[in-house]
């Protein structure tokens, strides 16, 4: 059916066209480990891959491990998350460390329930490290997920009222073939192709199954109640 025949499009898209993007495991390769897609999906959660990235980097050489991590002074990490923003994330982002460390032998919980329980993890993070480290097929929905939901089932109902719908449409797509790469395609095509302005169409794997495409006017969608 149509389910299996988007799938294919989109991952057979993401295989050929994927962002490298220094927290991802290269095509085909182990998953990465679950304390880099934490710490990846925590910084990303408020800023672009691109400023995300010398962070990520600087933070990984400097705490391999959340063990490593979790024994830091907070100035230190404070000081490294500076230009970041929002330091309650900072905060957070070592309570959790430290609970994995001191409940979890420094084993990050390997189930989205687990993953939900630690402090900080809200369900997007715990979808997504369950997803993308553990191979669950959790339905990691952020907002580029839900723009390209949208689009392609041309939702009628304006966000944020539409976010149910939303989720529940783009969780009939996951499946437990690929449950990482699925999300990181959706997200990869809501980053570069179906984007938040002028989306680029005829760069999309997904047009043939697209109503909003179809009705030609993709932009209009997700639609947003005027504030
Ligand atoms: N944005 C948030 N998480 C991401 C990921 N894993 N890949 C690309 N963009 C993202």
């Amino acid at each position: 059916g149509d389910r299996t025949a988007v799938r294919a499009a989109l991952l057979g898209w993401y295989d050929a066209h994927r962002r490298t993007l220094v927290w991802r495991a290269g095509p085909g390769a182990a998953p990465p480990d679950p304390y880099r897609v934490w710490l990846s999906e925590i910084m990303l959660q408020q800023t672009t891959t691109a400023h995300a990235t010398p962070y990520f980097e600087a933070f990984t050489r400097r705490w391999p491990t959340v063990s490593d991590l979790a024994a830091a002074e907070d100035a230190d990490v404070m000081a490294a998350w500076a230009g970041l923003g929002y330091y309650a994330r900072a905060r957070n982002l070592l309570a959790c460390a430290r609970a994995v460390a001191r409940d979890h032998g420094g084993v990050f919980p390997d189930t989205e329930a687990g993953l939900l329980a630690l402090p900080g993890v809200g369900a997007y993070t715990a979808a997504a490290v369950a997803a993308i480290a553990f191979g669950r097929p959790a339905n990691v929905v952020d907002g580029n997920v839900e723009r390209v939901t949208a689009r392609l089932f041309a939702v009628e109902t304006p966000l944020p009222a539409a976010k149910p719908e939303l989720k529940r449409l783009a969780g009939s797509l996951v499946t437990d073939e690929r449950p990482g790469d699925w999300a990181q395609a959706l997200m990869d095509l809501g980053a570069t192709v179906c984007r938040p302005g002028r989306p680029l169409c005829e760069r999309c794997p997904l047009t043939a199954w697209c109503a909003a495409f179809q009705s030609g006017r993709p932009e209009r969608y997700p639609l947003k109640t005027k504030k």
